[in-house]
Parts: structure tokens; sequence; C-alpha cells
């Protein structure tokens, strides 16, 4: 039985005061205790969030890490073991919106996730295709590109300490949630690649849905037998509709 995960990513939001009202708001969820909670504030937040949602059933993650490890001269940067540091446990890797505004190439993905795990993070890899990739049917190739490229480099033993999250971007911010079959199909078909290559981690392996999750569709998307959970945008900022979708996943 793999345990339900529902990540909170706060991308680009929020203000200290904000941030305290958000810290607030979880604070007052009934959260589940059977499923791995987690959110991912902005870097300068992580300290605030940590402390503030210390003693409860969250975990903290961060949006994004260096390509090197430790410390050193790499200037803007944050690296996994300056996260792990300040009460990080995980992740994302390779958020498509890194990949597509910022530039994030799969030779820095890689690089990055092999960072978070020497540092003892757990990578959330992010993978998912555009809406043109879907209309000229490229979707599962897509996804199977970018999973290829940390396997590859790698190995797929290092999904054991890991978790994937689907995301296709055109469900991302839009409102145009994947149907629970739409994520099933893709879903299924990284598990089925996975398994091709190690059917124990293929098996263990958390694999997250994200794009337009909310109360509303959470417990039909969840129902689902290889969704394992959530990535949750603009919902996660909403402490009352995350703790609901948190509960959603815990049924
Ligand atoms: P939304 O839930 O806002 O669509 O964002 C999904 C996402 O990108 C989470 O990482």
């Amino acid at each position: 039985m793999r345990r339900p995960m529902v990540a909170g990513n706060w991308k680009m939001h929020g203000t200290r005061a904000s941030v305290a009202e958000l810290i607030g708001g979880l604070n007052q969820q009934a959260l589940p205790v059977d499923i791995d909670i987690a959110v991912f504030p902005v870097s300068v937040h992580l300290g605030q969030v940590v402390e503030g949602l210390s003693g409860t059933v969250v975990s903290i993650g961060a949006q994004d890490c260096a390509v090197e490890t430790g410390q050193g001269a790499l200037t803007g940067e944050v690296s996994s073991e300056q996260l792990l540091d300040v009460g990080c446990k995980l992740v994302l890797i390779g958020h498509s919106e890194r990949r597509l505004i910022l530039g994030d190439s799969e030779e820095q993905i890689v690089r990055k996730f092999a960072a978070a795990q020497v540092a003892g993070l757990v990578p959330v890899l992010c993978v998912g295709e555009t809406l043109e990739q879907r209309e000229a049917g490229e979707t599962l190739a897509v996804v199977e590109r970018q999973l290829d490229s940390v396997i590859d480099a790698l190995g797929v033993a290092v999904l054991s300490s890991a978790v994937v999250a689907y995301e296709p971007v055109w469900a991302i911010g839009t409102g145009l949630t994947a149907s629970p079959e739409q994520a099933q199909d893709v879903h299924a078909a990284i598990r089925a690649r996975i398994a091709g290559k190690d059917a124990d981690v293929a098996g263990a392996l958390r694999i997250l849905y994200g794009g337009s999750v909310k109360a509303a569709n959470a417990a039909d998307l969840f129902g689902m037998p290889d969704i394992d959970g959530g990535l949750v945008g603009g919902a996660s900022l909403n402490a009352d509709e995350f703790g609901a979708i948190c509960r959603a996943a815990g049924n």
C-alpha cells in the first residue's frame, strides 16, 4: 500500500504577513495522520514556515535547489544542504514553470535531483506535457523522456527515495483539470515504464497528480488506482481548501 501524499506548491506567492495567516489557518485544520502532507513556500519564507508548522504533521519543502551540493561560489542559488539545514525535507525538481519559463534543462534537472538526494532531501520530480504536445499525441513520449533523463543518468533505484508528480502543463493554473481517467492513463503508463526496469520500485513509487486540483475534484482524482495524491498550486494558498484536499486523500 502506498501512503498518499498531498503537497502544496505556493509558487512565488506570499508576504511574511500572508504566510503567517496561512500558517495560522493550517494550524486550525484537522489534518489526516495517515497521509504525508507537505508545503513548498518560496525560499525566503522557509524558516518562518518551518517554525510556524513545527510540531504538526506538515513537512516543508523547497521549490528548487542548486545543481551543486554544499556551499560555494554560485550567486543566487540555494543548495540542498542549506535547505536541509533550515528544516526542509523535500524539494521540487523540474517543475514545468522552471522548465519552460526559467529554462531548466534536462541536464540541470538531473544534477538538481542528484544533489537533493546527496543531501538527504526527497526530490519530487515533476513531469508533464504541454497542450501542443498532447494534441500532437506526444504525451507519453514527453513524459517518458523526462523520466528517462533521470533514470538513464542515475539509475532506476533513485526513484525508491523520490516522488514523481505528473502535471500536464495545460491543466496548471487554468482551471482545466485532467479528468481522473486522463490522469490515470498517464500515471499507469509512468508506473509501467518504471516497472519495465524495476517492478518493486514502480510498485512503491508515489505518483502525484497536479493541475487545478481543488477540494471539489480531489476525491475523484485520488480514487484512481495509480494516483497517490496531489501537488496543489492555487488551492494550497487557502488553508480550508488545502485541508479539505488533504482529508480527501486520507479517506
Ligand atoms: P494549480 O493547482 O494552480 O493548477 O498548479 C498546479 C501546480 O503547478 C503545482 O505544482
